[in-house]
């Protein structure tokens, strides 16, 4: 009895192995999915003048994130959309006063690092293997327009990417509904067709419930979020994207 439990549950699901076979589209999320949105703060850190950021960087990184995220949503929830550059800034101001930090130069120094964030080391080769594959490959951002095209060009991966596509299309953050529907809309495609691969388990399980085949890249071991849908693939690193399709 154990044995077959045991053989039934190591096998993949015939239905989540379909789920990837008719994939023509590779779609990620930008923010902590391709680019690493704690590097920012790091790369401050290990400069002299800002000697401050040495001890507390990890969580002035990380109340940034939560407080950008938050207002997504917040101002979703109000119907006050601004574009995510000012929400970038905005979560800053209100994580460095949380932290005690009062310095317009610090200020500025992390949102042109933010501009520039660095890809996770796997990014280059794992789009240029996709692109070998023949899939489409793209973005599919809260950023805006500008934000994305500075990073991927910092991060030299721009020939990797069929289209950036921006919340800012359709005037309203992630999880909205009509974010999903701007890859359809582009690439022609079915949802069917779509690999999504986000960092976020939010952005993972909204994606799934919306039909398209999905990837969580799990980075930090967190639970999986209670919400609907469920990612068809928990990954730690973007590494094995490739082998799904
Ligand atoms: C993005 C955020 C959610 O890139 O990470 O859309």
């Amino acid at each position: 009895m154990g044995l077959v439990l045991r053989m039934t549950l190591d096998r993949p699901a015939p239905a989540r192995q379909s789920k990837f076979m008719s994939i023509t589209t590779c779609i990620f999320d930008a923010y902590g999915t391709l680019f690493d949105v704690s590097a920012a703060a790091r790369q401050a850190a290990e400069t002299p003048e800002n000697a401050t950021l040495k001890e507390n960087w990890p969580q002035l990184a990380e109340a940034w994130r939560r407080k950008q995220l938050e207002y997504t949503w917040l101002r979703t929830i109000a119907g006050t959309h601004i574009d995510f550059w000012q929400i970038t800034q905005d979560s800053l101001d209100w994580a460095m006063e949380a932290h005690g930090l009062h310095d317009a130069r610090m200020r500025r120094v992390l949102l042109d690092l933010y501009r520039e964030l660095a890809a996770y080391p796997e990014v280059p080769k794992m789009l240029r293997q996709l692109k070998r594959l023949g899939m489409s490959t793209g973005i599919l951002s809260n950023g805006t327009p500008d934000m994305l095209s500075a990073a991927v060009s910092s991060a030299g991966i721009t020939q990797d990417l069929d289209a950036c596509l921006s919340v800012e299309s359709c005037g309203i953050f992630k999880p909205h509904i009509s974010v999903y529907d701007l890859v359809s809309d582009h690439y022609g495609c079915t949802p069917g067709e779509v690999l999504f691969v986000s960092s976020n388990g939010w952005d993972a399980a909204h994606a799934a419930a919306y039909g398209f085949a999905t990837v969580w890249v799990n980075r930090a071991g967190d639970p999986i979020d209670r919400l609907p849908g469920q990612p068809h693939r928990v990954m730690t690193d973007l590494t094995q994207i490739p082998e799904l399709v």
